[in-house]
């Protein structure tokens, strides 16, 4: 497949369901952490890797980083969010009071972005503005001196000009502007860690999940069969079958780059020079969990300590990076 047509479909696929995702007055986690209800991605092409809009879960997983690039923001006046999608992150930095810009490819979601945007400026009177633009991240042209903060969530492992990125981002940062990525590091999820992944899955495979019985039984089977064939090649198997389960040719498979991305630590230190890095998570365990206990987030918490000790351990190392970089 030809860039543009890869390109057109990772944007079609980040963009296919954002209207559904609003159905009945939900606010989805994908455009607003504060004000996000508790909702199930109803659409039936994820049906292999289901996901939840849970803010408490997000919190859990993520909670202590967000706080951190929430903190540093206040210092700030202009800043950008690198692959924004629906612009949770994009509006958390405006809710400081900053000015920002949210580039992203996936127009569907950008557009619902903005609308709500616009909904949200009515009743936050202080929010700071915001521009939402499509743009290619792997051709993004940035303007020296443009801003104190780049974030970037979840984005990084799909471009696979992630050095000229990381070039653009330093030159377009003021001087003592930080840099912040947190997204998955591709690299890791390789042999040792799908061995890690795959028993982890099976371990968790009794747990109560939002995920169909079936569809984990899957996911299991595919997360064994990556082990041996990689993911390129497990992801276009599980395309393949499931335009022909769903008896749909058109169904878009997957995003064509993810994984696209690596290396993202080295290439950020090899630009910045002040850089910290932590990572933590090695199986996400947010988007699976569902019982009606009371006590479920505290399980949910338990969960997620277990998950960053083995993110400490060789076999199954943290793949989710946290990382701060600041130009001198
Ligand atoms: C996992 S999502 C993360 C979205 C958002 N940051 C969040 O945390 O919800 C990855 C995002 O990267 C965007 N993306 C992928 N490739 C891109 C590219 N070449 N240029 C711009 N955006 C891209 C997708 O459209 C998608 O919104």
């Amino acid at each position: 497949m030809q860039y543009e047509e890869k390109l057109r479909q990772e944007a079609r696929y980040w963009g296919e369901n954002a209207h559904i995702l609003f159905q009945s007055g939900a606010i989805p986690y994908d455009f607003d952490r504060r004000k996000a209800t508790h909702i199930t991605d109803p659409n039936i092409f994820r049906i292999l890797s289901a996901r939840r809009s849970d803010p408490v879960a997000e919190e859990i997983w993520a909670g202590e980083n967000i706080a951190y690039i929430l903190e540093l923001s206040k210092s700030c006046k202009d800043a950008i969010d690198l692959g924004c999608g629906g612009g949770w992150m994009t509006l958390e930095l405006a809710r400081s009071g900053i000015a920002v810009i949210g580039y992203d490819i996936g127009e569907g979601r950008l557009q619902m972005a903005r609308e709500y945007y616009e909904k949200i400026r009515l009743e936050e009177p202080g929010v700071g503005t915001i521009i939402y633009k499509q743009a290619d991240l792997n051709k993004l042209e940035l303007p020296p001196e443009l801003i104190d903060l780049a974030v970037s969530i979840g984005t990084f492992h799909h471009i696979l000009e992630n050095r000229r990125l990381t070039h653009q981002v330093y030159n377009a940062l003021r001087s003592g502007g930080y840099f912040i990525i947190m997204d998955v590091a591709e690299e890791r999820v390789r042999f040792a860690n799908r061995v890690g992944n795959f028993l982890l899955l099976l371990f968790l495979l009794p747990v109560p999940s939002y995920i169909p019985f079936a569809s984990r039984i899957l996911h299991v089977f595919f997360s064994f069969v990556s082990i041996f064939l990689g993911h390129d090649r497990t992801h276009h198997i599980k395309i393949v079958l499931k335009r022909v389960l769903l008896r749909n040719k058109k169904i878009a498979g997957g995003a064509p780059f993810e994984g696209a991305g690596m290396y993202t630590e080295e290439i950020v230190r090899s630009v910045f020079k002040k850089v910290d890095v932590s990572y933590r998570s090695s199986f996400g365990i947010r988007n699976r969990l569902n019982f009606k206990l009371k006590n479920r987030y505290a399980f949910l918490k338990l969960l997620n300590k277990i998950d960053n000790y083995f993110a400490g351990s060789k076999v199954c190392p943290g793949t989710v990076l946290f990382l701060v970089a600041r130009k001198d």
